[in-house]
This record gives structure tokens, C-alpha cells and sequence, in this order.
């Protein structure tokens, strides 16, 4: 096929590849300047975008970008490498004219990849890829020893950037990035070929203007979200504390709806006409079962005040006088279950 085949067709998948990342790397910044302007709103991005199947088809297209991207960049260079032979290894025989960053796009692209992987740590299997292996409370990951729900994407901003060493390594990516993305944009002109006299200078210039304001949006994210991670901004303001109240508040009607569905369950179980089965069931239930919900509201009391102690959540204040009542209840069934099973042993 053409585009495996010839060496024209492997540099056009490397344009239209290169194009379709310039996209993303440009709604990407887009995105991120919501968390900038609006952090409330990013929250609801995150939340809507989060694992549902449209974002997971996108997440797969993106890599599959990605990874045919990297693919065909080795390919292509061990491919020149080899049909100049031992002339890399003589005197610089390219013209004078030619970029340092078309020489060394493949570094450059190693680079953004470990910038990546970094990246994708601290973000990506946080949130997407957390959203599609559990929703459990132990298993969310914590910030500020609370855990943060995927759609929190301001917590998940605090917790990378307090990280002194995190701006750091994402202002080296952005450098390879403009490098990378600068010369990159041309060049997909040239392999397409736009490349007469009259276009290249200006293709070089649109590409310079956009791939600057890309990157200097990117760096004055990285900026801003440092300096409020480091005043706790993220943990601290007020309109944020409310939106994760609303997590806590839907974790607090899972509880008691799972307690009344769980304990509706076991009255179903046994014949109505039975008191004394119907009483055992109950006794069974508070001293096996219910413990689990208390603790699980506990927990959900807990980490609610924690996580937005400024303001105050109902039903999370409801589940806490809930836990109690329960426990209480707990504790009535304990001493009777002695007594319980005293009787069916006779
Ligand atoms: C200030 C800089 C940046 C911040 C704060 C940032 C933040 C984020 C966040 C919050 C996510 C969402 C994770 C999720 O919901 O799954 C994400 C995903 C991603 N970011 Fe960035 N990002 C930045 C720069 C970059 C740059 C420069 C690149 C590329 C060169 C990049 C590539 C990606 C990719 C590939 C994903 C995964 C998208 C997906 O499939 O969900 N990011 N980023």
C-alpha cells in the first residue's frame, strides 16, 4: 500500500497524524484555559467528559494518533539513516540553512514522550482510567488525605502542581513542544506540497504565531496552577468546596438508599407470617450486615468535612445522625443475638 510502501506516503502519515495532535494540542490548551478563568466550570468539563463512551472513543483514537505518529517517525529515520549510509558519520553535508529542530525532531519527540508519560501519570490514570477500574472510596487516589473523584480535576491540579519539580518538567516539555510542533507544522506543507516560494514563508510564519501562543498559554497555565496550588487554592475556595459537596452529598444518598434496599432485601426473605424468623432476619442483619454502612457513612462523614469544611452538606449531616441511629441499633441487636441463638440451639 502507498502509504506504507513509498517513503512519501509514510511522511503523509506523519503530516495528517502531526495535524490531527496539532488539533488536539490546541483544544487541549482551550481546555485548560477554562481551569484558568472558570475552575468550576472545568470541574463540570471533566465530570461530562470523564469515562463515558464518546470520551473513551476519543481517548483510543488520540493514542492510536499517538502511538502511528511515534511509529512512523523511528521508521522514517532508521530509513534515512540507512539510505545515507556512512556519509552521517562524515562531515555535515546538509545545507546550512536547514533548522536545528528539523535535525532533531525524533529527540524532540522523545522528550514530549517522557513528558508525556509523566503527564499521563499525574492526570490521565488519576481520572479516566481510575473512572474505568473502580469507583470505591479506598481505591480513589487522595489528595490532601481525602479522596478526590475524577470529576474534581481542580484536586487533581493541586496535587501536581505543589509538586515543586512538576513545573519543572513541564516547562522542558513545552520548550521541545514549540520546537517540535514549529518545525513539524511547515513541514507538513512540504511533504503535502505547499512549499512554493510565496506560501513556505508564510506557513512558516502562521506556524510560528500559533505554535508561540500554544505554548505560552500552556506555560502561564503551568504558572498560575503552580502559584494557586501553593496557596491551597484548590482545597480552600469556596465555590469549589460547594462542587465537592455535591459528590459527597450523592455518596451520602447511595448509603442510606443501599442500607434500605439491603435491609428491605432481607425482609423479603422471610414469610410474613413468621415473627419470629422476621426477628432473627433482623437481628442477623444489624449484627452482619449493618456495621458495613456505618462504617461507610463514617467515612463519608469524615472525609465530606475535610474535604469542604466551609460549607455544609444536608444529606452528609443527615447520613452522620443516620450512623448513629444505626449503631445504637447495632448495639440492641447484639445483645439480643445471644438470646437468639440460645433459643434456636434449644
Ligand atoms: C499546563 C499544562 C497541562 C495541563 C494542566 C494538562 C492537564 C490535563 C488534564 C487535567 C487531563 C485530563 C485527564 C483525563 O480526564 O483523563 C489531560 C489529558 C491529556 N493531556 Fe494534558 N495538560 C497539560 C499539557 C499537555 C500537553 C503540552 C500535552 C501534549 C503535548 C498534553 C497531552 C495530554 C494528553 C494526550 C491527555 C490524554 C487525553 C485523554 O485521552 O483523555 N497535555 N491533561
Amino acid at each position: 500500500m502507498w502509504l506504507t510502501s513509498s517513503s512519501i506516503g509514510r511522511k503523509f502519515v506523519m503530516a495528517l497524524t502531526g495535524v490531527c495532535l496539532v488539533l488536539f494540542v490546541t483544544f487541549h490548551v482551550l481546555m485548560n484555559s477554562v481551569a484558568l478563568l472558570w475552575p468550576v466550570a472545568y470541574n463540570m468539563i471533566c465530570e461530562f467528559l470523564g469515562a463515558n463512551w464518546y470520551a473513551l472513543v476519543a481517548s483510543a483514537g488520540l493514542a492510536a494518533l499517538f502511538i502511528i505518529h511515534i511509529f512512523y517517525a523511528v521508521w522514517l529515520t532508521v530509513q534515512n539513516r540507512r539510505a545515507r549510509g556512512a556519509d552521517r558519520y562524515l562531515v555535515n553535508t546538509r545545507p546550512p540553512q536547514v533548522e536545528w529542530s528539523s535535525k532533531n525532531m525524533l529527540v524532540l519527540g522523545i522528550v514530549i514522550l517522557a513528558f508525556l508519560v509523566v503527564h499521563m501519570t499525574q492526570f490521565w490514570a488519576k481520572m479516566q482510567l481510575q473512572e474505568l477500574v473502580s469507583h470505591e472510596l479506598t481505591a480513589l487516589p487522595e489528595v490532601a488525605g481525602t479522596p478526590a473523584s475524577p470529576a474534581m480535576g481542580t484536586l487533581f491540579l493541586q496535587l501536581a502542581f505543589q509538586q515543586w519539580w512538576t513545573p519543572v518538567v513541564y516547562i522542558i516539555g513545552f520548550v521541545a513542544l514549540w520546537f517540535h510542533m514549529n518545525h513539524g507544522f511547515w513541514s507538513m506543507f512540504h511533504t503535502i506540497g505547499w512549499d512554493n516560494n510565496t506560501w513556505i514563508n508564510r506557513l512558516k510564519c502562521i506556524g510560528c504565531w500559533w505554535t508561540s501562543i500554544v505554548v505560552l498559554l500552556f506555560t502561564a497555565q503551568a504558572i498560575v496552577f503552580t502559584v494557586r496550588a501553593h496557596d491551597n487554592y484548590y482545597l480552600t475556595n469556596y465555590e469549589l468546596q460547594e462542587q465537592y459537596g455535591e459528590f459527597w452529598e450523592a455518596r451520602a444518598e447511595a448509603v442510606t438508599t443501599g442500607f434500605e434496599a439491603a435491609a428491605a432485601k432481607v425482609m423479603k426473605s422471610v414469610p410474613e407470617n413468621d415473627p419470629a424468623a422476621m426477628q432473627a432476619a433482623q437481628i442477623k442483619f444489624f449484627v452482619e450486615e449493618a456495621p458495613a454502612y456505618v462504617e461507610e457513612a463514617q467515612k463519608v462523614v469524615e472525609y465530606a468535612g475535610k474535604q469542604c469544611p466551609d460549607v455544609s452538606v444536608k444529606a452528609v449531616a443527615q447520613l452522620g445522625r443516620f450512623a448513629q441511629q444505626l449503631e445504637q441499633q447495632i448495639g440492641y441487636a447484639k445483645q439480643l443475638a445471644p438470646q437468639e441463638n440460645a433459643s434456636n440451639n434449644e
